[in-house]
């Protein structure tokens, strides 16, 4: 284990190799404790680079041989990790062979153990922990590998690619090998060596040519793979369809491991997935869980031509690969949704489906990544500097960079999008490329577009702020937006310039419909919803032919990853919640109006819910028109941790109760509507994952949430009653939960129930975790949730070897139980010092992720902050400290 903290290395630094690899081919002796790797590798020399060593990464091997050529090397030099090696002439063969212990390897990065099995994760750096390589994305080869095991417990032997060969060998093992015909970076390198199943399926690709798609899971999952295996083919016709690309192998597989930091990985031709995104049947998975399986599944295999045919120069690319999949697999699914629900509900139906998936995109948007990008790690998309890769796996390279993806979209329109794209495979198929690469191709594609300023978005850290403010001439029928921006500085970089922000504007008329727009100067009026450009930090649009003052409906679709601030009174507000024609501003306005109430009775603990928000509410709750997946999204209040975010000195237990005031008061004013919802919204027969029956068990649940919440005996009974007659999880777990975070008795031998049922079932006892992770304090008598955590810990079913566990039950306390992880006393903040640093010594990134959650401790309370102080600077301290823990620590400590 590396111990020393991690030097910073730097985007300018970037040189490329020397000697790159053309053919590895690989053998694989596997062993639970000493597997043997023969590595050899046709090396040869950069034309682009002027003399120089051979450079190799390696990390935690037992070097057992290396030659140069069949010869012991003349000259080696070992700094570290790296291994430099001078050698003449343009090719040689290097052969090493090392020696890992695969049961030892508790970070589940390199060649590891799972259940019996053996699984590798390479991305970024962990093909340099099963050989001696040059363990950089720029680096790509032909692969060509043997695996050899024991039969009796590794029946199935996987690798990238084609299988070519196999067969026995003595003493009860078997070999086989694996051919892959596209040379890529060792990132994508993968094995699977297990006692596995698989649904297979065969069909054409466009150009008519048959491939076999394979689920691998444990023997007992075979009925849980069949959402997986639909996904993956509608993610294969919607790509063929979308931008005319194709499966370019003979076969895809998709393989589930139930230890893995992530969620997948997109190894070529051979994706190795968390079970938590393969595995679903309706018994034992919610309407969330099909959703994410869906787009996962499609995620990954985007990604094979978004990030495998052509990947990223180095790791500060990794938004080229990871911002355009994220894009992509957001469409996919808002199209897959659309179709289904135009089904059921027309073009309204899909138009309200679309808005609802752009709405939970936008929500993680605003959960996740808004207050990394206001906290010590804020980087941009495409960051300057790291020390530990790892830690830049993030919500700002993930959802802000496919945010920037998506202005690239609406500047260039669908067409001229995908214009850029085919351009951008015609010139770097096959290549590892830069952010700059892909921004000018979809410039060549589209007339010169000067895409330079847009670039910006690239380079600059921090959440734009943009404000608006109209003046209104009734006399000429004109009125005049005027709208800044303003980006706050972040660590390391002070100065920001304007950026490229469209802004999609509709101007709604005190009848409440949307108005044509026409600009000063425009002959005529055009559509009720248009795209301005704000370059500058100020401008100003008139707009003309106006028979009222108009309302602004601005940034409709959220048009830009942007915080936006507007000045408008609680009428407003309400105003728009009933009219705004956009439903994502519609739901914007609810959450705007929500989080006033709410930040209020923070403040002032003696305050009551204002009427008129409790009027604006039902009056959405009762709108029977409105799709209900959308009134579920309008009428859950805004997260806790966006919430503590937008206060100044921010106090998780003031917040806390201000929620359960405000949950309380809606529960119990709106009984009766809520009431009627459970009524109209009766659990469906049969269970099928539909976005229709999705959304009327998600506002079902709400439903049952309010109630239990504001402790309405009818609800608690219909909560009861739902968890018990339940047909499938979406339901079954919406009721538990209700009933958990309620003060009912009935909550705790439901959730000894709920165990009973599923007690062998890994998945589902995550959620059992994660729900009590969870729980507020209803019931002020009950004990801190600390203790349940802290007990849960003793729980067989829980291990911290298990990257699902932990998040499921440290991860959930720690992120998204606030109130009760900041108790005054301190306790939640040395319990999470003492659990970074047991992770710690168990699997670094999976405590780096831990350590995360308390990054943005300066935006606490003066009194929290002292609580948490010696936390962070104990967990640095302590011995072996990791350098993804190091530099996550580091930076909140600076
Ligand atoms: N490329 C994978 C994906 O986005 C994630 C790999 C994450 N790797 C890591 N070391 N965190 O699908
Ligand atoms: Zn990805």
């Amino acid at each position: 284990m590396k111990t020393e903290h991690a030097p910073t290395i730097r985007r300018a630094d970037y040189r490329p190799l020397p000697w790159t690899v053309e053919t590895v081919d690989l053998h694989f002796s596997l062993d639970a404790e000493a597997t043997v790797v023969t590595n050899r590798m046709l090396c040869v020399r950069n034309p682009d680079v002027e003399g120089g060593p051979i450079r190799l990464w390696g990390e935690a091997l037992e070097r057992l041989a290396l030659t140069v050529d069949g010869q012991p090397p003349a000259s080696l030099r070992e700094d570290g990790t790296l291994l430099e090696i001078d050698a003449r002439g343009e090719r040689v063969v290097v052969e090493v062979r090392t020696r890992i212990n695969p049961r030892a390897n508790t970070t589940l990065s390199g060649l590891y153990r799972s259940n019996g099995g053996f699984f590798t994760q390479c991305e970024a750096e962990g093909f340099r922990r099963i050989t001696c390589f040059p363990d950089r994305p720029d680096v790509m080869a032909r692969f060509t590998v043997t695996l050899e095991a024991d039969r009796a417990a590794c029946p199935v032997l996987l690798s990238n690619g084609n299988l070519v060969e196999q067969g026995e060998l003595p003493g009860g093992r078997h070999y086989a090998k694996w051919e892959d015909p596209f040379p890529k970076p060792s990132y994508l390198f993968a094995l699977v060596a297990a006692r596995l199943v698989a649904l297979e399926r065969r069909v054409r690709t466009m150009s008519g040519r048959e491939v076999l798609l394979q689920v691998w899971v444990e023997e007992g999952n075979l009925d849980r793979c069949a959402h997986a295996m639909d996904s993956l083919v509608h993610a294969m016709r919607w790509d063929e369809e979308t931008f005319g690309l194709e499966l370019d192998l003979d076969r895809f597989m998709i393989v589930a491991v139930a230890d893995f930091n992530m969620g997948a990985m997109e190894n070529k031709g051979l994706n190795i997935f968390n079970t938590k995104f393969v595995l679903a049947k309706p018994d034992t998975a919610t309407d969330l869980d099909y959703e994410n399986i869906e787009s996962v599944v499609a995620h990954e295999y985007f990604h094979n031509w978004t990030g495998n045919r052509v990947t990223c120069r180095d790791w500060f690319q990794l938004t080229l690969k990871e911002g355009l999949t994220v894009f992509r697999d957001q469409q996919f699914s808002a199209d897959m949704l659309a179709r289904v629900a135009s089904e059921a509900a027309g073009p309204e139906g899909a138009a309200s489906a679309r808005a609802v998936k752009r709405i939970d995109d936008v929500r993680v948007l605003r959960a996740a990544q808004f207050p990394e990008d206001a906290g010590p790690m804020a980087h941009p998309i495409r960051p300057d500097r790291y020390q530990e890769i790892n830690n830049f796996y993030t919500a700002t390279v993930y959802e802000k960079g496919a945010e920037v993806i998506r202005m690239l979209h609406t500047l260039l329109g669908q067409e001229g999008f995908r214009n850029g794209m085919d351009l951008y495979f015609s010139y770097h198929d096959g290549q590892a490329v830069t952010c700059d690469d892909f921004v000018e191709a979809m410039s060549e594609a589209n007339n010169g577009f000067d895409l330079d300023p847009f670039m910006r978005w690239y380079g600059q850290a921090g959440t734009p702020r943009v404000k608006a403010s109209g003046a209104w001439d009734a006399a000429a029928g004109r009125y005049t937006l005027t709208l800044t921006q303003d980006t706050p500085p972040t660590p390391g970089q002070a100065l920001k310039l304007p950026l490229v922000i469209p802004v999609a504007l509709g101007l709604i008329g005190p009848d409440g419909r949307d108005r044509p727009l026409r600009l000063e100067g425009e002959g005529q009026a055009g559509a009720t919803t248009r795209v301005l450009r704000l370059t500058e930090a100020e401008q100003t649009f008139r707009f003309v032919g106006l028979d009222a003052e108009p309302v602004p409906s601005l940034l409709r679709g959220f048009s830009a990853p942007v915080i936006l601030e507007l000045d408008e009174d609680d009428a407003r507000l309400a105003f728009r919640m009933a009219h705004d024609a956009d439903p994502c501003n519609r739901w914007d306005a609810a959450q705007r109006y929500a989080e006033r109430v709410v930040l209020a009775l923070a403040a002032d603990p003696a305050g009551e819910v204002a009427p008129g928000f409790v009027e604006a509410f039902c009056i959405l709750l009762g709108d029977d028109r409105l799709d209900p997946a959308f009134r579920a999204q309008a009428l859950a209040l805004p997260g806790e941790g966006y919430l503590l975010e937008r206060m100044s000195a921010a106090d998780p237990a003031a917040l806390r109760s201000a929620l359960m005031k405000a949950m309380r008061t809606l529960g119990r004013a709106l009984a009766a509507s809520w009431l009627a919802v459970l009524e109209t919204m009766a659990p469906a027969p049969v269970y099928r994952y539909h976005p229709g029956d999705a959304g009327r068990r998600a506002l079902a649940n709400l439903a049952l949430r309010y109630l239990a919440a504001a402790g309405d005996e009818r609800g608690l009974a219909c909560a009861q009653v739902r968890f018990e007659g339940a047909t499938n999880m979406s339901e079954r777990f919406g009721a538990l939960a209700a009933l958990v975070q309620s003060a009912s008795p009935a909550r705790g031998t439901a959730l000894a129930a709920f165990h009973a049922r599923y007690r062998d079932d890994a998945l589902v006892l995550d959620k059992w975790f994660a729900l009590q992770a969870g729980a507020w304090r209803w019931d002020a008598t009950a004990a801190p949730t600390l203790e349940r955590v802290r007990s849960l810990l003793d729980d067989p079913a829980f291990s911290l070897a298990n990257p699902n566990k932990v998040y499921a039950l440290l991860g959930t306390f720690f992120r998204a139980n606030p109130g009760e992880f900041h108790a005054a006393d301190g306790s939640g903040h040395a319990f999470w010092a003492e659990q970074v640093i047991a992770l710690d010594a168990k699997n670094p990134q999976v405590a780096a992720r831990m350590a995360r959650t308390l990054e943005n401790w300066r935006h606490l309370t003066a009194a929290l902050q002292a609580s948490i102080r010696p936390q962070l600077e104990r967990v640095l301290a302590s011995e072996g400290c990791s350098p993804d823990v190091a530099e996550v620590i580091g930076k909140a400590l600076e």
